[in-house]
């Protein structure tokens, strides 16, 4: 009994890796401040430079960029002017600004080593296949999902699911629960996420567990996160394809910690058995760690017998 409850806590320590969002924090820039002092809160001061008036206005919704989650953001170390022209100094914005060509992902990552890794060919590969690529055209860009001002790299520890999960699904829901954001790409109804969910049961709980992607995108091995978003009708409805043991989930949600804890421990039960709990697709845990303990217990009875035997020896030797 002692042996297992040493074993608990070893277990837990090889199974548990306490996660804490690490994302790198980015000095806001001197230059960036300028437009953060409209963009960056709810209201402006608006000064008319030869009168000297000062007028307090309303900064638009839409418009606003949080200066801490800017500075937390994957790209959050350039200039606003790095991407935007340098013409947006002025104010008001001289129209030209409104019809600047951005730049997209892959002008920057398009066949750059140092983001080999990520393998952005086959992900924009991926996305021209999706059903916003094929059904929306040119006006539905990576950006859609990716907002430039506060995407960030997700921290894929377990600890970390929870929140990876609700930055994953709140990029959907931009548009999906949003319909004037929908509004902008296509005339129709924006669907009842709620309505058209209604089969799947506790479906708080399976939003909170699960991103849409991982019902919604074809997997692909060669990338970390699915991007070839499927038509409804070609969407995971099946219960078994999660709760089981060959979960699908293994492939898509869990494939960080998956790909890390073969490398590391060469096996990946350990990934389903904390945070990523899922019904039926551990049934063997109590199993698993029932024959460690028994194949420890058998290594330590032949230790004892073992031992025993050679100081058996040696005292019988002695006797001689
Ligand atoms: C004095 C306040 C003020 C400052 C400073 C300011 N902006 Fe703006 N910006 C606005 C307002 C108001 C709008 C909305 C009206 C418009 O589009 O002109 C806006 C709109 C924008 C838009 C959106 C255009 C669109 O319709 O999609 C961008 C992009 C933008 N600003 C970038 C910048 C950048 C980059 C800077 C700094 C170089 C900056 N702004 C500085 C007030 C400001
Ligand atoms: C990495 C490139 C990049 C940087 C850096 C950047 N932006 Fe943007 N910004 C974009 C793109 C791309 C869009 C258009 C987004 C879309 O199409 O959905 C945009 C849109 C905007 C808009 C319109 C509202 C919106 O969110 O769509 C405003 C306002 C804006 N940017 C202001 C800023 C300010 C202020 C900064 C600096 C603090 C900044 N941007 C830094 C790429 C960038
Ligand atoms: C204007 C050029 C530019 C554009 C456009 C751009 N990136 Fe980046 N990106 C960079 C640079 C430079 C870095 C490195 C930043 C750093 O290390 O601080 C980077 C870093 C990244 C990283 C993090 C790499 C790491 O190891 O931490 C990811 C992921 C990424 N970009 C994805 C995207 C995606 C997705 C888009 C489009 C939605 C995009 N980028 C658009 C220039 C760009
Ligand atoms: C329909 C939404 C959507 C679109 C469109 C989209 N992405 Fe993504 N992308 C995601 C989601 C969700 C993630 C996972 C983010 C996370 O785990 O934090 C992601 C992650 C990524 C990553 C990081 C992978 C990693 O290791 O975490 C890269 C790189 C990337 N996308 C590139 C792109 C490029 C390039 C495009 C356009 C060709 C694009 N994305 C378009 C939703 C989208
Ligand atoms: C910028 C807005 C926007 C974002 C962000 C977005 N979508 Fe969409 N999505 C749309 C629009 C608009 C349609 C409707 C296309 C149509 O009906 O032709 C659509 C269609 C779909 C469909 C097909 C529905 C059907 O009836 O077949 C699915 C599934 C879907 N989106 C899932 C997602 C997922 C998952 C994400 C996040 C990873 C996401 N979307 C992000 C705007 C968006
Ligand atoms: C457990 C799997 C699962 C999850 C998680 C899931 N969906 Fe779905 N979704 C489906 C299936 C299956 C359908 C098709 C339902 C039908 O046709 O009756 C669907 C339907 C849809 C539709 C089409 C709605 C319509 O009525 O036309 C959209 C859009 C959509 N989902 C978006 C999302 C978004 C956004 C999320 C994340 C917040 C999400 N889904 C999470 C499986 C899932
Ligand atoms: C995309 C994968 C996926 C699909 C498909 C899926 N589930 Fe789940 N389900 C999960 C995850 C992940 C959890 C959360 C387990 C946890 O952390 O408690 C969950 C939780 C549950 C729970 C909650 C148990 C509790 O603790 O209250 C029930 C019941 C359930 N699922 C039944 C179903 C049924 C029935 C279906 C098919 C109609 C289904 N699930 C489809 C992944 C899935």
């Amino acid at each position: 009994m002692a042996l297992l409850a040493g074993l608990i806590p070893m277990l837990s320590i090889i199974f548990i890796s306490f996660g804490s969002e690490t994302a790198e924090v980015h000095q806001l820039d001197e230059d960036s401040k300028k437009c953060f002092f409209c963009h960056g809160s709810p209201v402006y001061e608006y000064v008319d430079t030869i009168t000297g008036e000062k007028a307090v206005m309303k900064m638009y919704n839409e418009l606003q960029i949080d200066p801490v989650e800017y500075s937390l953001a994957t790209h959050g170390g350039f200039l606003c002017i790095d991407c935007h022209a340098p013409e947006y100094h002025e104010h008001p914005h001289p129209v030209s600004t409104k019809f600047e060509t951005m730049y997209s992902c892959m002008d920057c990552h398009g066949g750059d080593e140092t983001y080999a890794s990520f393998n952005f060919e086959l992900i924009e590969e991926e996305f021209m296949k999706s059903v916003h690529a094929t059904e929306l055209g040119d006006e539905f860009t990576c950006w859609a999902c990716h907002d430039p001002h506060i995407y960030r790299l997700s921290d894929k520890s377990p600890g970390q699911l929870i929140n990876r999960v609700a930055r994953n699904n709140a990029a959907c829901l931009t548009c999906h629960g949003d319909i004037n954001n929908y509004a902008v790409l296509i005339e129709k109804e924006l669907p009842d996420l709620i309505k058209s969910h209604s089969w799947l049961p506790n479906q708080s709980l399976h939003f909170r567990k699960v991103r849409c992607i991982d019902c919604h995108a074809a997997t692909n091995d060669s990338i970390l996160v699915a991007h070839q978003i499927l038509p409804a009708s070609e969407s995971v409805r099946n219960c078994v394809d999660c709760h089981s043991t060959n979960s699908i989930l293994m492939g898509s949600l869990y494939k960080h910690q998956v790909a890390e804890k073969r490398s590391k421990l060469g096996f990946y039960n350990g990934v389903i058995m904390n945070e990523a709990y899922v019904i039926g697709a551990n049934r063997n845990y109590y199993l698993n760690v029932a024959s460690v303990v028994i194949f420890i217990l058998t290594l330590t009875g032949i230790a004892i017998h073992a031992s025993l035997r050679i100081i058996h020896r040696k005292r019988t030797t002695h006797g001689k």
